[in-house]
């Protein structure tokens, strides 16, 4: 398609956004994303793709300071030690830790897949079943998702994409955030039965991710390798 001078707008609103977002270590901690403007992130989430349409993922929102304090000690990526402030954790205007399915939803032929083809999709029965041998083929044959941590594997696969929308979403709004993977796996998990209810052998956190607004400027400066380090055309 020939560039109009629409795209052109749009083309670098988009990479200004890309340029923009950046790991926000520190959040202005008195700046609060209003509910329009975060609402628009979970609908960036919402509406993001996923294999088979199966939407293998789910998300907490913790707002309350003492909830958050409860992952503190095993998330070292977000809790300011490395730069004594109060971290992602203390600062942030919203935390979000994105939850992946296991086999006990994803694995081909469950109840909980089959009932989201009906009423979600709203598939006619024909269609589940064809649905079913299809997604049954991927798994076992295509991609090999034996075990239930491989299928837990897949799904946050499809999480992540939830994450990079969000933070896109967010860019471009001038909405600051964090993804966050450096957290002690086993702890989160205990944590998000005892204090939140959550049955892990049905839901497993895949990543975190913070928003806000940033304090300060970017700690440290945009580096990436070049594109034709990347991109290989054939
Ligand atoms: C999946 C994922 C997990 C990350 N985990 C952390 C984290 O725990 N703490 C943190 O401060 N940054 C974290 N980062 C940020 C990266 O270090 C950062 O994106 C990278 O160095 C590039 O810098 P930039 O995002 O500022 O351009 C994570 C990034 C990704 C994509």
């Amino acid at each position: 398609m020939k560039d109009t001078i629409e795209n052109t707008e749009i083309q670098s609103q988009i990479v200004d956004a890309f340029n923009f977002r950046h790991a926000t270590k520190v959040f202005d901690d008195t700046r609060k994303i209003s509910d329009s403007e975060f609402d628009t992130i979970l609908e960036a989430a919402r509406l993001s793709p996923t294999s088979f349409g199966t939407e293998p993922f789910q998300l907490l929102v913790v707002q309350s300071p003492e909830k958050r304090e409860l992952f503190r000690d095993f998330t070292w990526g977000a809790n300011g030690a490395t730069n004594g402030t109060a971290g992602q954790l203390g600062t942030s205007s919203h935390y979000v830790i994105v939850l992946a399915h296991t086999g006990a939803t994803m694995k081909a032929g469950s109840e909980y897949l089959a009932k989201h083809n009906r009423e979600i999709k709203q598939f006619p029965e024909e269609v589940i079943e064809f649905m079913n041998g299809a997604f049954t083929k991927f798994q076992e044959s295509d991609f090999k998702l034996e075990t239930d941590a491989q299928i837990a594997e897949w799904s946050a696969r499809q999480a992540y994409i939830v994450l990079g929308n969000m933070m896109t979403a967010g860019a471009l709004m001038g909405i600051d955030s964090c993804p966050i993977e450096g957290f002690e796996m086993d702890k989160t998990e205990a944590v998000l039965r005892d204090h939140f209810g959550i049955d892990t052998a049905v839901y497993k956190p895949a990543v975190m991710v913070a928003f806000g607004y940033r304090a300060d400027g970017p700690m440290f400066p945009k580096t990436r390798r070049a594109m034709e380090d990347i991109v290989t055309w054939a």
